[in-house]
């Protein structure tokens, strides 16, 4: 017998396990399902408009009406939601649209309750689709370099009332993604006094300043028109404690689930804040860059789409995601 038998080669053998896929198959750990996969889309005014994105090749903006046919098939395949954005008919320094009542996303509320009332309808809220220059909240000059930027509690106010609006429209869920400090708690309070305790909040907590934005801001046609997105977003190469504390906060403000943004460069982030945080289900946002790559690549015959997909969904909910929004969450939900 001797050192055969002592837990190594030739023993010992790690391909056992892999040899047949029923044993591959009982043995894996992580899993996807349509209920893990929350799908992006963008709603602009109009009737029977599906405006093809040219940078996001498969995506559409579409007017509520057409919006109403992906709401029914992403009820259809079991999504776990939708996730709105609007583009509005005007834009001006506030974005005083977003504040609209029958503005474009009540108007999307509705499209999509009437067509899929069992649907979970999830709204971003920010300001830059609704800012004529493109920054998520109202501009103020900041110290004495008088150099401008978002005025971070002028913004404030107005991301409660905006809040209120989705919520008074049925929004199930909200999203806030522009990264002031107490946006949460602003959102909560306003929430709590309109009557809308029930709905919870979903905080892009871990939102960084990433140059993977580029094919979204053309779809939603939000560009900053001066400057980026810094002054507000995290660092790419911040340490993760940073991240932590955003979290942290975040929760503490009164966040129902937080999110990691964007998701494949940044796994160890989801990874470190699922081992701080458990109990906290996390989104991660698959985002617009990262569907790019890989359309290009695979409209190039170098990468195989569907396979790669289900790779990186794999690993991003290995990494700790619990729900993955994914601009590919109809295709995977028809594959899985
Ligand atoms: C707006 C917002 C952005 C994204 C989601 N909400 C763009 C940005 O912050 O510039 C990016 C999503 C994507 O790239 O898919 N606050
Ligand atoms: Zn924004």
């Amino acid at each position: 017998m001797g050192d055969h038998f002592f837990g190594r080669f030739p023993a010992l053998r790690m391909r056992r396990l892999r040899q047949l896929p029923q044993v591959r198959r009982l043995v894996a750990e992580v899993t996807i399902s349509p209920k893990n996969l929350i799908l992006p889309l963008f709603v602009r005014p109009g009737k029977g408009i599906r405006e093809p994105i040219t940078s996001m090749p498969g995506h559409c903006q579409l007017s509520p009406d057409q919006l109403a046919e992906e709401a029914r098939e992403a009820q259809k395949l079991g999504l776990g939601g939708i996730l709105l954005f609007g583009i509005p008919e005007y834009k001006d320094p506030r974005g005083s649209s977003a504040l609209r009542e029958h503005g474009i996303i009540p108007q999307a509320i509705a499209a999509c309750k009437e067509a899929a009332s069992e649907l979970l309808v999830i709204t971003d809220l920010c300001f830059c689709e609704y800012t004529d220059h493109g920054h998520c909240g109202v501009l103020g000059s900041i110290g004495r370099s008088g150099q401008w930027t978002v005025d971070n509690d002028a913004t404030l106010a107005e991301l409660g009332h905006q809040a209120v609006v989705h919520a008074r429209a049925g929004s199930d869920v909200i999203a806030p993604s522009g990264m002031m400090d107490g946006m949460v708690r602003t959102i909560r309070v306003a929430l709590d006094a309109e009557g809308f305790s029930h709905v919870p909040i979903l905080s892009y907590a871990a939102k960084y300043a990433s140059s993977l934005y580029g094919p979204f801001r053309l779809a939603a046609e939000c560009a900053p028109q001066f400057g980026d997105r810094r002054g507000y977003q995290m660092d790419p190469a911040s340490d993760v404690g940073q991240a932590l504390r955003e979290v942290a906060l975040d929760l503490e403000e009164g966040a129902d689930m937080i999110m990691v943004k964007p998701a494949l460069p940044y796994l160890d982030i989801i990874r470190v804040v699922r081992d701080h945080f458990p109990g906290v289900p996390i989104a991660a946002y698959q985002v617009s860059g990262e569907y790019s790559m890989l359309k290009a690549a695979a409209g190039n015959g170098w990468l195989e789409e569907k396979a790669v997909v289900v790779e990186l969904l794999t690993c991003i909910r290995r990494a700790g995601a619990t729900m993955i929004i994914s601009y590919w969450a109809k295709e995977a939900a028809s594959f899985l």
